[in-house]
């Protein structure tokens, strides 16, 4: 029996190896962590249960029957984060480059199947060079298991992909249709096709990672939704978000009880709208002192940071925030803005996760660059995902909110439950200057004049009240009492019950 213990403990040290000693070495010496140093810091300390750690590759070409490495690239199994469980797997650069076989993607579609079977999250840690080589058509069929498991799961279960290494060709399309993508300074990159094979198709020199670095993939592409400086932090910070979510599409999001009282009162809210229309404010003010602690989680911080996206809890209950940021482009609306808040509010609404906006938007960034990138189709995006939405939805006008953006942001209209705006709450067609410019075009030398119809129209319409006094507006609140407010009505909101009409999927503007 001793025997028999003692192979055990001895398969598995040889296992933990991977691909021995010096490329673990390597892997250290480029300053990233090994596949199962990852997952120790990812998941609770011993929460790790392991699958299929003996599993070995079937190719028989180039000589690769004599290369058997338990495990074949991949760890796989399961453990907790802060006692929730999550699959994960973790690629192992030091066996084959991590690179993915036909067992390789075998391992991976194990715990992709489970995940969703149980209603548990995957979390995928990548580092491998690619298909393997070796294998062919094998490979390449494995990832395709790997896709259509991803499409599969989209909606079901969280998906969280941290890049950690390369990702290159092919094998990018699976994070890509996972919910979240995170990835490591200077140690990851991403592309369809390497700098030589650009070099070669279209003479353009670039380096990895100008081509699909962390920098590329959260301030150009938007590929990615956050950066960390390492391995240790990028595992944290993933640990961090996984407490805002849910299991699955089948639970609810945890509740962390707070020490910070629902009624807090933020009395610098009432004075942060300057005077001047013009000037800007920050909006991640707003939202820290509305969420639990000053918590908040943003997506994608580095791309369009005219709208803010991100994970708050209220009263202890997570709560998805997207808000206009009047300090960039004046908080206007725009492709990348529209995209970027049009897939978070999809993904909060397939997970059951409450909506917060919050709204000081002047309305759609004007000019031919946004019409021929398509922002009539982009920023329908937005509107498409606000309105198919059907969890609580609450929003809060603190200043501008002009024409179809308004009608955009989370109004009534297009089904909001909660409407609250701000004494500052502008709701109108455009701004008084614009809106005056046009009616009395005529009188548009006689300045004293134009002075006066300006203020007219601000008078009349530079206020909540006209759309509070047709409902539009439910209740307009002191700026000081906003946590109170929002946090009172998304608790009444948890047993709403809102019905999609029966359809095989929507066709949102793609
Ligand atoms: C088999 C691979 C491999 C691969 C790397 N290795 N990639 N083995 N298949 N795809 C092995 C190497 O032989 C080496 O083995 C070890 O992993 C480490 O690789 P190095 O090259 O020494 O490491 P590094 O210098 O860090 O370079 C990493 C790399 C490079 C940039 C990823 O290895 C590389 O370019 N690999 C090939 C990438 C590629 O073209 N993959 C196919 C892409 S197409 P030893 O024994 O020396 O340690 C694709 C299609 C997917 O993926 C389609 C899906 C639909």
């Amino acid at each position: 029996m001793r025997d028999v213990l003692e192979q055990l403990e001895s398969k598995r040290e040889e296992a933990h190896l991977g691909g021995g000693q010096r490329r673990i070495d390597a892997q250290h010496a480029k300053g990233k962590l090994t596949a199962r140093e990852r997952l120790d810091i990812l998941l609770d300390a011993g929460s790790f249960e392991e699958y299929d750690m003996y599993k070995t590759h079937r190719c028989t070409d180039f000589g690769m029957e004599s290369q058997q490495i338990a495990g074949d690239g991949v760890v796989t199994g399961w453990g907790t984060i802060n006692g929730r469980p999550t699959y994960v797997f973790s690629q192992d650069f030091t066996v084959f480059g991590g690179s993915l076989s036909e067992t390789h993607a075998e391992k991976i579609c194990k715990v992709m199947d489970l995940s969703m079977q149980n209603g548990v999250p995957l979390i995928g840690l990548n580092d491998s060079g690619g298909a393997r080589i070796q294998e062919g058509v094998a490979s390449l069929g494995g990832y395709a298991e790997v896709f259509w498991r991803n499409v599969q799961a989209s909606g079901v279960v969280p998906q969280i992909s941290v890049i950690m290494g390369p990702c290159a060709g092919g094998a990018v399309y699976s994070p890509a249709m996972t919910d979240f993508i995170f990835m490591v300074k200077d140690t990851s990159y991403m592309f369809v096709t390497g700098p030589d094979v650009v070099k070669t198709v279209t003479n353009e020199v670039v380096t990895a990672e100008e081509l699909g670095g962390a920098s590329t993939h959260t301030k150009k592409s938007s590929v990615a939704d956050g950066a960390f400086e390492n391995d240790v932090e990028a595992l944290l910070e993933v640990r961090r978000m996984f407490d805002f979510l849910p299991l699955s599409n089948r639970a609810s999001s945890p509740v962390l009880q707070t020490g910070d009282p629902i009624d807090r009162l933020e009395p610098s809210l009432d004075t942060l709208v300057p005077d001047n229309p013009n000037q800007p404010y920050d909006m991640h003010e707003v939202i820290t002192k509305i969420a639990d602690e000053g918590n908040f989680f943003e997506i994608q911080a580095d791309f369009a940071g005219n709208i803010l996206c991100g994970f708050i809890r209220v009263n202890g209950c997570t709560v998805g925030v997207v808000a206009n940021q009047p300090m960039v482009l004046a908080g206007c609306l725009d492709i990348d803005s529209s995209k970027k808040a049009g897939r978070f509010v999809r993904f909060c609404d397939a997970f059951n996760i409450p909506i917060l906006t919050l709204v000081d938007v002047p309305g759609f960034l004007p000019g031919t660059a946004q019409e021929y990138g398509g922002i009539i189709k982009n920023g329908a995006k937005l509107l498409f995902a606000y309105a198919e939405a059907t969890v609580p939805k609450v929003t809060v006008i603190t200043r501008k909110a002009y024409g179809g953006a308004y009608d955009v942001m989370a109004s009534k209209h297009i089904r909001a439950d909660v409407n609250y705006a701000w004494p500052t709450a502008e709701i109108a067609v455009m701004g008084a200057k614009g809106a005056t410019e046009i009616l009395y075009r005529s009188e548009l030398g006689d300045a004293d004049k134009i002075a006066q119809r300006t203020k007219d129209y601000e008078d009349r319409f530079a206020n909540p009240f006209v759309a509070a006094q047709r409902g539009f507006i439910d209740e307009v609140i002191m700026p000081h009492s906003t946590r109170r407010r929002v946090a009172r009505a998304f608790e009444l909101l948890k047993t709403k019950q809102a019905e999609a009409p029966v359809k095989k999927h929507d066709n949102i503007p793609l």
